[in-house]
């Protein structure tokens, strides 16, 4: 457990001179950064950089900059309160709330460049700009040894760890396995807007992973075979407009035609309003 008092940072600059006291004093610290309305899916990032760090420090900020202008951020589901409280059950020693990272006359961006132009990347222009944005300002301030993101944004995952190696923030990046309900469908803070009906399709998505890797598991290798079978499955549940669904290599998310070393299958579903994503990485056996 937390060797400190729980404590609450919403300045910037109170919040990177404490960070820089706490790495004077030899502490190990480590961020997990989130946009809140915390689930098991962002619990299990806690716990792992609770085991990994003397410090443990959760970013809480929905990020503006990261949504486009019919996307959800008026909507995007709030409870701070309960986040803090969950934060603090899992062993958080500081939660950084900001309030002020974007001040008057801000306009610097991060851009990273390849990682940013599939998948999600292409139905959300300037996405991945926030994100690698937003993450380097929290990245900076909380002054981290190690940092918890998790498999469930595997681009927003892959995109960090080149921005990390390419512009030598020298932090450990670390990513946790994606938590799924009892049915399959990953936890997502957005899961709370679909109806009954679309929550009972939305099962679709991993099920429809689940299709490719058994194919993947008895042998095929063809990329467009192996997304016939996941896209059958999605594409059988009638609320399912399929965004993308893609074979690609796990590490450059390029496009990949027949499997030879490990790659990820991933995909953007939209059920109405919402847009849910999931994920799968296949790794061939080595001879
Ligand atoms: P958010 O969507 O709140 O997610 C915070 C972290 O929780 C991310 O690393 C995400 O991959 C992870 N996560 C979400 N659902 C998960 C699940 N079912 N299983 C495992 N991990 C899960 O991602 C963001 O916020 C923002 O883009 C952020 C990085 C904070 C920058 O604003």
């Amino acid at each position: 457990m937390s060797q400190y008092p729980f404590e609450v940072i919403r300045a910037r600059d109170a919040m990177r001179a404490r960070a820089e006291d706490l790495r004077r004093d030899g502490r190990r610290i480590c961020v997990v950064p989130t946009m809140g309305f915390l689930h098991e899916g962002h619990l299990s990032l806690l716990r792992a950089g609770r085991a990994r760090s003397d410090v443990l420090i959760m970013t809480l900020f929905v990020n503006p900059t990261q949504f486009g202008p019919n996307e959800d951020l008026d909507r995007y589901p709030r409870d701070e309160q309960g986040d803090l409280r969950k934060a603090q059950e899992c062993g958080v020693d500081l939660a950084f709330c900001p309030t002020d990272m974007y001040p008057e006359g801000y306009q610097t961006t991060v851009e990273v460049h390849e990682l940013s132009k599939p998948l999600c990347g292409a139905a959300r222009p300037g996405h991945f700009s926030g994100v690698a944005s937003v993450v380097t300002k929290l990245f900076h301030v909380t002054c981290p040894h190690v940092a918890v993101f998790g498999e469930k944004d595997y681009q927003q995952l892959a995109l960090i760890r080149r921005m990390v190696a390419d512009l030598d923030f020298g932090i450990d990046i670390v990513g946790m396995p994606i938590v799924r309900e009892a049915d399959g469908l990953a936890l997502s803070s957005r899961n709370k807007y679909l109806s009954d009906e679309e929550r009972k399709q939305a099962v679709s998505l991993s099920r429809g992973l689940a299709a490719a890797r058994g194919a993947f598991d008895a042998g095929e290798r063809s990329a467009e075979a192996l997304v016939a079978a996941a896209k059958e499955v999605v594409a059988a549940a009638p609320l399912a407009r399929i965004d993308y669904l893609e074979l690609r290599d796990a590490a450059s998310l390029e496009l990949v035609d027949t499997v030879t070393g490990p790659v990820v299958i991933a995909t953007a579903v939209c059920f109405g309003n919402t847009r849910l994503i999931d994920n799968t990485v296949l790794t061939p056996p080595s001879e």
